[in-house]
C-alpha cells in the first residue's frame, strides 16, 4: 500500500516536472513581435499563459527580478488575434489559447483594428490589478516574459 502511494507520488511529480513551464522576465523596452524573436533567440518562446497557475507564475517572474507593475507599463506575452478577432493564437506553438485573463473592459479591439497582440497591463484604478490587455503589436512595452521548458 505504501509502495503504491510512493509510486503514485513519484509519477505525479515527474509528470508535473515534464509539464513545468519556467517563466523569466526581461525589462527591455521593445515591441511584442521583437520580444517574440528575442525569446526564441534565448532558446524559449514568449510566455503562453494557459492557466491560473501560469498567470500567477508569470506575474511572479516579474516581481522576482525586483520589477514592479505600473499602470500603462506593458509586459508582452504570447498571443496574436490578427487572423480571427478574439482568437488568440500562440504563434510559436501554432494553437489557439482557450484561457484568458483580461482586465475589466478588455479586450477592446475590434476586427480590423491594430490591437492584435497581448500584454500584461496594470489598471490605473487599481494598481494591484495586473491582467491582460489587447495592445497594438507595435505598442512600446517595458518588458516581456519568456517561457522555457
Ligand atoms: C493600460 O492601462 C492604462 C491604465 O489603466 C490605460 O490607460 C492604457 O490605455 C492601457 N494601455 C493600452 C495599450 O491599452
Amino acid at each position: 500500500m505504501f509502495k503504491v502511494l510512493l509510486l503514485t507520488l513519484c509519477v505525479a511529480f515527474i509528470a508535473s516536472e515534464v509539464n513545468a513551464k519556467k517563466f523569466v522576465a526581461y525589462k527591455n523596452p521593445t515591441t511584442a513581435l521583437i520580444a517574440m524573436q528575442v525569446c526564441r533567440n534565448f532558446g524559449g518562446h514568449l510566455a503562453a499563459i494557459e492557466s491560473d497557475s501560469d498567470h500567477a507564475n508569470a506575474l511572479a517572474a516579474v516581481t522576482a527580478k525586483g520589477f514592479t507593475f505600473q499602470p500603462n507599463e506593458l509586459w508582452s506575452i504570447a498571443g496574436c488575434d490578427s487572423g480571427v478577432e478574439g482568437e488568440w493564437v500562440l504563434l510559436s506553438q501554432n494553437r489557439i489559447n482557450t484561457y484568458s485573463k483580461f482586465l475589466p473592459g478588455q479586450p477592446n479591439g475590434v476586427a480590423g483594428d491594430a490591437e492584435n497582440c497581448l500584454a500584461y497591463n496594470t489598471s490605473a484604478d487599481d494598481p494591484t490589478n495586473t491582467l491582460w490587455d489587447d495592445v497594438s503589436c507595435d505598442a512600446a512595452t517595458v518588458g516581456f516574459i519568456c517561457e522555457f521548458k
